[in-house]
């Protein structure tokens, strides 16, 4: 049976590179979560969706036209056949996200999508068979409680700030940071209302990346794996 490793963390701790990276060096495919609730949260903006009427975005969502790669070197993502790889990432994206990942039918329904990949991966699959590294908010807790390898990887609120910060605005000076705080510890603050992802469930291993470069950080990573 194929490794699976589930890795959660609030924004900016590094979970989505970190985790590719990862993933990479074990020849393991690479689940993005976060990426299924941007998606669910575009198609409900192009689809003329309101994001406040529940029921609307739980059927949206449940019929969600959603092709993810698992490649770690090009994890893309199509929404009937539209390459919006990139598209999710906007701030505008990341300011509705919420409405979906609040939404408890709706991550019910995402939740069955991951947990259908998690397994498909331990037998064939993109990896074929080798495993996935699976990465979001409720992956340690409520999608694969049972992977041999969990972790949360944490960071410092000013250490998440200034990466997110360098990623969105490329520079992390007083101005830009301020800039980020909203977005990441509001969003932050509104997800944690339906996961806890801010401490660790038993049996999950903490790995602070605060003080650490990418390269140590992928390395604690890839210990607790063969640990
Ligand atoms: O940008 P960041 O790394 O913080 O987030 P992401 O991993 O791209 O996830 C985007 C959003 O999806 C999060 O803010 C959560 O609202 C939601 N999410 C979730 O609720 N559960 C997951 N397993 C993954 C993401």
């Amino acid at each position: 049976d194929g490794l699976v490793v589930a890795v959660d963390g609030p924004s900016g701790s590094g979970k989505s590179s970190v985790s590719r990276a990862v993933a990479r060096a074990l020849g393991l495919a690479y689940l993005d979560t976060g990426a299924m609730y941007r998606a669910a949260t575009l198609w409900c903006v192009r689809q003329g969706v309101a994001l406040d009427d529940a029921p609307a975005v739980t059927a949206a969502v449940r019929a969600l036209p959603l092709e993810q790669g698992l490649d770690p070197e090009a994890p893309t993502v199509l929404l009937d056949g539209d390459d919006v790889t990139a598209a999710i990432r906007t701030t505008e994206v990341s300011a509705a996200v919420s409405a979906v990942a609040t939404n408890l039918d709706a991550r019910a329904a995402l939740g069955d999508r991951q947990r259908a990949v998690i397994a498909a991966e331990r037998t064939g699959g993109w990896s074929g068979g080798r495993g996935v590294v699976a990465e979001g908010r409720d992956i340690t807790t409520a999608i694969a409680p049972d992977a041999p390898v969990r972790v949360l990887l944490t960071a410092s609120e000013g250490a998440r700030l200034r990466r997110r910060s360098l990623e969105v605005h490329g520079t992390a000076d007083a101005a830009a940071v301020a800039a980020t705080h909203d977005q990441v510890v509001r969003r932050d603050a509104q997800d944690s209302t339906v996961v806890e992802f801010r401490t660790a469930a038993d049996g999950v291993v903490t790995v602070d990346s605060s003080d650490l470069s990418f390269e140590e950080t992928v390395d604690a990573l890839l210990a607790v794996v063969r640990a």
